[in-house]
């Protein structure tokens, strides 16, 4: 190792480089480069480790005792489902999310349930006064419950206080940029040290089997800022994410070594703490904007629940070159296709406009099923022409213009039926599909052309007419306006 242990590290992503410049090349940030002391980082000199003989340590079986009751529910149904059952012992799991979206009054509520239950259930604040974190629980109406809290940022004395007495079922370290430990010079904050100090803490999760919970700050774009190296180190890394203007808060599971990836838990932010939503589609749907062109709404499923949202869009002519295309809560790239599909295989002219998509409640949509409800709420609104209000949509696009079957037809559409819908948009091969006599009038299409035209028909049984259709075909080149092409889809 060269004399000179003075490294430049990367803030966000933890490269190291033994010069400063302006952009890391590994992450292409600008101005993350922080000059670091890692001489603590490997407390043995070269020469003594080479020579050092290896401990001697058994191998064991797969099979053999395991810990007694290894996941501890926090008795919080949303946060369970996430974490696919409860904490498990000896892991260690980081929470991330914009500052003040709810983490430490999340937190809260898990350690004073799991207190309240009995377990030894600890708090250790940062970057709050012990006075600050009393105030919270009060608010929260969790101030007589038995949980352990410190105000501390030593690693070392931490973990020393916790190694004495009953192991803790759960610790949470609030936040890990806050922690230091003594084993390494940099400062407090920096990428060393909260890699130093995550690892201290997961040594210690491993070893007594106590599951600590770490907090993590995220950047503008998304990113667990620092322990972005963290990342790999921990066996769960969950996001808090929520739009700042409205209540709803969502935790999605990044990555779990424990359990599953694609469930969420939808909480919502009350005078009295997160209030778990165990229905989320009568949320999502609550400020449903009846009646007007361009949304329509989406039957999805989210892990193994169904979700009802509302996907609204605007398509309006554009006074740019380059026209824009926004999407928020769903992958642009699906969106260009839908855009792509609907100009070459529909007759939807949209060069000429700017399209904006979004997913209302704050929800980030993953599934391609949403392709046919995006389509309907575009072409709705560029033909002006509302969609039916009790109509769900879903059904996967390719790219010949074909609606693709999708999982899971039964529970979304018996999600619909529970609130109140009364018709389903759906691929054809979904009418056969065994539960889909959920009582909804199943309103199949094999090609997107059909849906567009219906919808520029204003034909959408149910639906608002339009005063005269043939003013909303104007958008639609003469290739799909005759009206043989705008035949109604058979129930
Ligand atoms: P907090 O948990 O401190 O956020 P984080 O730890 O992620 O930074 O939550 C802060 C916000 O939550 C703050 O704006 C106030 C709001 N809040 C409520 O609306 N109700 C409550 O009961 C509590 C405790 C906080
Ligand atoms: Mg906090």
């Amino acid at each position: 190792m060269a004399k000179n242990a003075l490294s430049f590290v990367c803030q966000n992503c933890g490269a190291a480089y033994n010069r400063w410049q302006g952009k890391c090349e590994s992450c292409g940030e600008w101005n993350t480069l922080v000059e670091e002391d890692v001489t603590g980082v490997t407390t043995m000199p070269v020469s003594i480790r080479s020579k050092r003989k290896g401990r001697l340590f058994a191998l064991e079986t797969l099979t053999g005792k395991s810990n007694d009751a290894p996941r501890l529910p926090s008795g919080m149904t949303e946060l369970d489902r996430v974490t696919g059952g409860g904490f498990v012992r000896g892991s260690v799991l980081l929470v991330g999310g914009d500052p003040g979206i709810g983490k430490s009054t999340l937190l809260t509520q898990a350690t004073s349930l799991l207190a309240r239950a009995g377990h030894r259930a600890v708090y250790i604040s940062g970057e709050e006064a012990v006075a600050q974190v009393r105030l919270r629980a009060e608010r929260l109406g969790l101030a007589d419950t038995p949980v352990q809290l410190a105000a501390e940022t030593s690693v070392e004395d931490i973990v020393s206080t916790l190694s004495e007495g009953a192991v803790p079922r759960l610790i949470v370290i609030d936040s890990i940029q806050t922690m230091w430990t003594d084993t390494v010079e940099s400062a407090p904050g920096t990428v060393t040290q909260v890699r130093a100090s995550a690892q201290a803490l997961i040594r210690f999760a491993k070893k007594s089997g106590a599951a600590i919970i770490l907090v993590g700050h995220v950047t503008k774009d998304g990113q667990i800022a620092g322990p972005r190296v963290v990342e790999h180190m921990v066996d769960a890394v969950l996001s808090f994410e929520g739009e700042g203007s409205q209540q709803f808060r969502i935790l999605r599971a990044v990555k779990n070594r424990f359990g599953p990836t694609d469930e969420i838990g939808v909480f919502e932010m009350t005078g009295l703490g997160l209030r778990e939503v165990s229905n989320p589609s009568e949320l999502f749907l609550s400020e449903r904007d009846l009646g007007s062109p361009g949304t329509a709404v989406f039957a999805g499923i989210e892990g193994t629940r169904p979700v009802l949202v509302e996907l609204q869009a605007l398509v309006a002519p554009t006074t740019l070159g380059t026209p824009r295309r926004a999407v928020v809560g769903w992958d642009p790239s699906r969106l260009s296709m839908v855009l792509a599909v609907l100009e070459a295989h529909c007759g939807v002219k949209l060069s000429g406009y700017d399209v904006y998509l979004n997913v209302a409640g704050g929800l980030r949509i993953q599934e391609p099923a949403a392709d046919l409800a995006a389509a309907a709420a575009l072409v709705s609104s560029l033909v002006n022409a509302p969609l039916p209000t009790d109509a769900v949509y879903f059904g996967e696009i390719s790219l010949s213009g074909a609606v693709r079957p999708v999982a899971q037809t039964s529970a979304r559409l018996k999600e619909a039926a529970k609130l109140g819908f009364g018709r389903a948009v759906l691929p054809e091969s979904a009418r056969g599909e065994t539960g889909a006599d959920s009582g909804l009038v199943l309103n199949t299409v094999g090609g997107l052309t059909n849906l567009v035209a219906e919808i520029a028909a204003g034909g959408n049984p149910g639906g608002k007419r339009q005063a005269n259709p043939d003013e909303n075909r104007e958008h639609l080149s003469e290739k799909n306006a005759t009206p043989a092409r705008f035949r109604r889809e058979g129930r």
